[in-house]
């Protein structure tokens, strides 16, 4: 059985976490989406074309190290942001989305643009200062000389790059469902989300 789940939703939203464990709960396929920009923005940092870049993606390179880092981040929005490369990218997408036995997918234009008709959406949000609390504490994690005041920086500007482009802008769906985890925890999100899709999941 085909079953499309959309989650779309700023950098450090909770999405990340929340589609994992919806996945888990009712073993869908899930794909992150965010890692492929991220792996293309990864493979323009060592001077291959990002057309180029996406003809060669294998699903492999999900597990390449430095994924994360704020340079690849930032070579990440930077390749987001070209129409070609998400135009290459829709069919990959679209194809993991119709998956048998159901399918979790996450990122900024997933139910406005990849599966519009998805069989449920969700938009996942919190404030800015809690989403850069949570991405400071991810980050302390590995380099204990980050500063606060920089990631918050960072984050107003990736979301303001992710929402202010051209093609396939940050966007809630009009038929999301919201998810603020500024003061929902994520397990009280997961929660809701579960109730959400059993709903309609049978
Ligand atoms: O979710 P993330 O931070 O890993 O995403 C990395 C970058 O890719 C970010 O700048 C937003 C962009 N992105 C996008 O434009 N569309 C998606 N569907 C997913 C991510």
């Amino acid at each position: 059985m085909k079953f499309t789940v959309a989650i779309d939703g700023p950098a450090a939203s909770g999405k990340g976490t929340i589609s994992k464990r919806i996945a888990n709960f009712f073993k869908f396929s899930y794909l992150d989406t965010g890692m492929i920009y991220r792996v293309i923005g990864l493979k323009t940092l060592t001077g291959l074309e990002p057309l180029d870049a996406v003809a060669g993606l294998n699903e492999n390179d999900f597990n390449l190290p430095n994924l994360r880092n704020e340079e690849v981040s930032k070579a990440a929005s930077m390749v987001a942001k070209n129409p070609a490369v998400r135009e290459a990218l829709l069919e990959y997408q679209r194809h993991f989305s119709r998956r048998e036995g159901g399918a979790v997918l996450d990122g900024r234009d997933i139910g406005t643009v990849i599966c519009p008709a998805a069989d449920i959406k969700f938009f996942v949000t919190a404030s800015e200062e809690v989403r850069a609390k949570r991405r400071f504490k991810e980050l302390s994690l590995r380099n204990n000389g980050i500063v606060f005041e920089t990631v918050l920086a960072d984050l107003k500007s990736r979301d303001q790059e992710d929402t202010d482009r051209a093609t396939s802008p940050l966007r809630m769906s009009a038929d999301a469902v919201l998810l603020d985890t500024t003061k929902l925890s994520i397990d009280a999100s997961v929660e809701t989300a579960i109730e959400v899709i059993s709903s309609v999941y049978k």
